[in-house]
């Protein structure tokens, strides 16, 4: 079976977590500080703080950011539904917005009717690996003085402008599942240039403390903590910090050769007429988190009939993203919302196996596969 994807871990993961396991301290501590580290560093922010996946990420940013019960944030429903979700977690309201066609991003010539006295936020998803328009959406934000959170959980590495992605916004959060470039199995970030915003995504990660337990582990003296604020458990082991540092060391190689074999994906479908391939607006560039096809109406087989045909030749495919506004729970709570963009990319588009170490054979099975499939 080719996977949809996999995690490129070699023995330097393994050695990293076997480390953190023989020193004693598992919980967030001085691994956890290493890979905030390199991930502030590679984005240009002054801070990184790990969580323990995006969706708490996001949740703790907005309550950072002061949102919850009464305002309204807007969001793409094109996307995992735990952006949503992480906006419900924070007491606030997700108000859909539709996508852009092409770019499968929050389409922001569509925000200012969603606008209304209770907006108090926009997050902008940057889905699967390609940056959506932030300087537009940031445009907007200013003139309705609105904040602006990046669901950045596939784009770790990616940029907007020729910029990292990590530092447009207040907050911006990133996710290390396995589906995403580099993993430490579950694991999120959040970076931002700004103090008070890292302060209280400390605390609210840790129960509210106002000092962690590896400082007052590493302190000269005792340091009785105390709890200002009703916070979570929303930590990072030391074993995930561990295996996450040795992933970043990796990060600029997978990212090139994600990148090759998106660009193979690419010229191999560039024939079939009934077949989009990933588009690239002048301002992104596409990092491949996923590979996605969109099939055209006109194609000999429905997307469902692709995936089942290459389900049956053992190659793993995934439909594109969901559209949170049609799950049962949206529905049950909104009732029925139009986001007719949205509704026809979440039926027409399918994601190819991509990764790594993926080998020019695998590849060259997938293509092959696809292509007869569709007669072509
Ligand atoms: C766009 C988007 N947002 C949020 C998430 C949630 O990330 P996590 O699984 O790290 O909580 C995901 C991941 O699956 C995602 O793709």
């Amino acid at each position: 079976m080719i996977p949809i994807t996999k995690p490129f871990y070699d023995q330097a993961e393994e050695n990293a977590a076997a480390l953190a396991i023989r020193s004693g301290w598992v919980v967030q501590g001085p691994r956890v500080l290493e890979f905030e580290k390199m991930v502030a560093d590679l984005v240009g922010a002054q801070y990184a703080l790990a969580t323990s996946n995006c969706t708490t990420a996001l949740h703790l940013s907005l309550l950072a950011l002061g949102i919850g019960a009464g305002d309204e944030v807007i969001v793409p429903s094109y996307s995992f539904i735990a952006s949503a979700n992480s906006i419900l977690h924070a007491g606030a309201t997700p108000v859909f917005v539709d996508i852009d066609a092409r770019t499968y991003n929050m389409d922001p010539a569509l925000i200012e009717e969603k606008i209304t006295p209770r907006t108090k936020a926009i997050m902008p998803v940057h889905q699967i690996g390609l940056a959506a328009d932030i300087d537009t959406i940031q445009d907007i934000a200013r003139k309705h003085n609105l904040i602006v959170i990046e669901d950045a959980a596939t784009m770790i590495g990616g940029e907007y402008k020729n910029k990292k992605i990590g530092t447009h916004s207040r907050a911006v959060c990133f996710s290390f599942h396995p589906r995403k470039a580099i993993t430490t199995g579950e694991g999120g970030m959040v970076t931002t240039n700004d103090p008070d915003i890292a302060h209280q995504i400390e605390m609210l990660r840790s129960h509210g403390a106002n000092v962690s337990d590896y400082a007052r582990h590493g302190a000269d003296r005792v340091i009785i903590e105390e709890y200002p604020i009703l916070g979570y458990n929303f930590r990072l082991t030391d074993i995930q910090g561990a295996i996450g540092v040795e992933q970043m060391k990796k990060l600029d190689w997978i990212l090139q050769r994600r990148l090759e074999i998106g660009k193979r994906y690419n010229d191999a479908f560039a024939d079939l007429d009934f077949i989009e391939t990933p588009y690239e607006p002048p301002y992104a560039k596409h990092t491949y988190q996923s590979y996605c096809l969109r099939v055209a109406h006109n194609a000999p087989k429905t997307r469902d009939e692709i995936m089942a045909a290459m389900q049956a030749q053992g190659i793993a495919t995934r439909r594109g993203v969901m559209a949170s506004h049609l799950e049962p729970f949206y529905v049950n709570k909104y009732g029925r919302v139009s986001l007719p963009v949205t509704e026809q990319a979440t039926r027409d588009t399918i994601l190819l196996p991509i990764y790594a170490q993926m080998t020019e054979q695998e590849q060259e099975t997938v293509i092959a596969a696809f292509r007869r499939i569709l007669g072509a």
